[in-house]
């Protein structure tokens, strides 16, 4: 069944599921028909309770599965994490544009909290082909980081960081990007780097205003995604994730946009919009 349009979610049974850490289980369900390219993502349907976007994370073609990393942080999600194994939910997608792989740049990833979930997308493609990766991944505290065994299977160059100093650098993920390009800039070098990166909104305005005081020209390279923000209908119909003034959907023209792009925008960074289309200013949370 194609579920691309508006159709109806597909129903899966959850094969597999993965304790990641006390506040994070991964689902995993066939794939079929629902594999993601990176930085896209899904509705996830609960019958009676609501419908969610949800991140598209880990993408096993050759396998044929695909797998959810859902933190839990309300009502929603607090619902998903009682589903056991063969428990059927309905799941609509994928939506949305991810990230566009740039090929011929070395890659900086920088994640807040389960804003990982769609970094682990990019970064499982780009692992295969490419040789300098460098992830900057902040949490609230050492039991919130998800996957820290996986990617350190992959790169060296991974920072941990946490607010509390529990684990890694005791400080902000941005302290570290802010060092990394510095020393990059020292050595006389093009910043040859694409950055892409996922957290709270007022997570990546920091990332974004960051790189924006370091070399405007990465702007261009710089891809975030905003699939933090409330979307309802996941295909461009309700309006319930328009970023002012750009009139920009994060559902179909997102959630993935770039640096250049969310510069220009009005409310990036200081209004979300709330279920019934009003705006209210974002709050801080990983
Ligand atoms: S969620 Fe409905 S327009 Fe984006």
């Amino acid at each position: 069944m194609n579920t691309k349009g508006l159709g109806r979610p597909i129903i899966r049974e959850i094969v597999k599921i993965v304790e990641e850490t006390e506040l994070t289980k991964t689902f995993y369900f066939n794939g079929e028909g629902l594999f993601a390219k990176p930085g896209q993502f899904y509705m996830l349907w609960l019958p009676e309770i609501d419908e969610k976007p949800i991140s598209a994370c880990i993408t096993n073609i050759e396998e044929g599965f695909i797998g959810l990393s859902i933190k839990k942080v309300g009502r929603f999600t607090e619902e998903i994490q009682q589903r056991k194994i063969g428990d059927k939910v309905g799941i609509r997608g994928p939506f949305g544009k991810g990230f566009n792989h740039e090929k011929g740049r070395k890659a900086i990833f920088i994640a807040g909290g389960i804003g990982i979930a769609p970094i682990r997308s990019i970064f499982d493609l780009l692992k295969k082909e490419q040789e300098e990766l460098v992830l900057i991944y902040g949490a609230q505290t050492d039991s919130d980081l998800v996957f820290k065994e996986y990617f350190t299977q992959f790169t060296n160059n991974v920072t941990y960081c946490t607010d509390d100093g529990s684990f890694g650098y005791h400080g902000f993920p941005t302290d570290i990007l802010r060092n990394f390009l510095e020393k990059e800039i020292k050595k006389g070098g093009e910043l040859n780097y694409s950055i892409y990166g996922c957290g709270s909104e007022l997570f990546l305005k920091a990332v974004l205003d960051l790189i924006a005081s370091i070399d405007q020209s990465l702007l261009t390279h710089t891809q975030l995604s905003l699939a933090d923000r409330y979307m309802r209908c996941g295909v461009g119909l309700c309006g319930s994730c328009i970023i002012d003034d750009t009139g920009l959907s994060v559902c179909k023209d997102g959630p993935v946009f770039t640096g250049e792009i969310l510069a220009k925008t009005t409310d990036f960074g200081i209004y979300g919009r709330n279920p019934d289309g009003s705006k209210s200013k974002i709050q801080p949370h990983y």
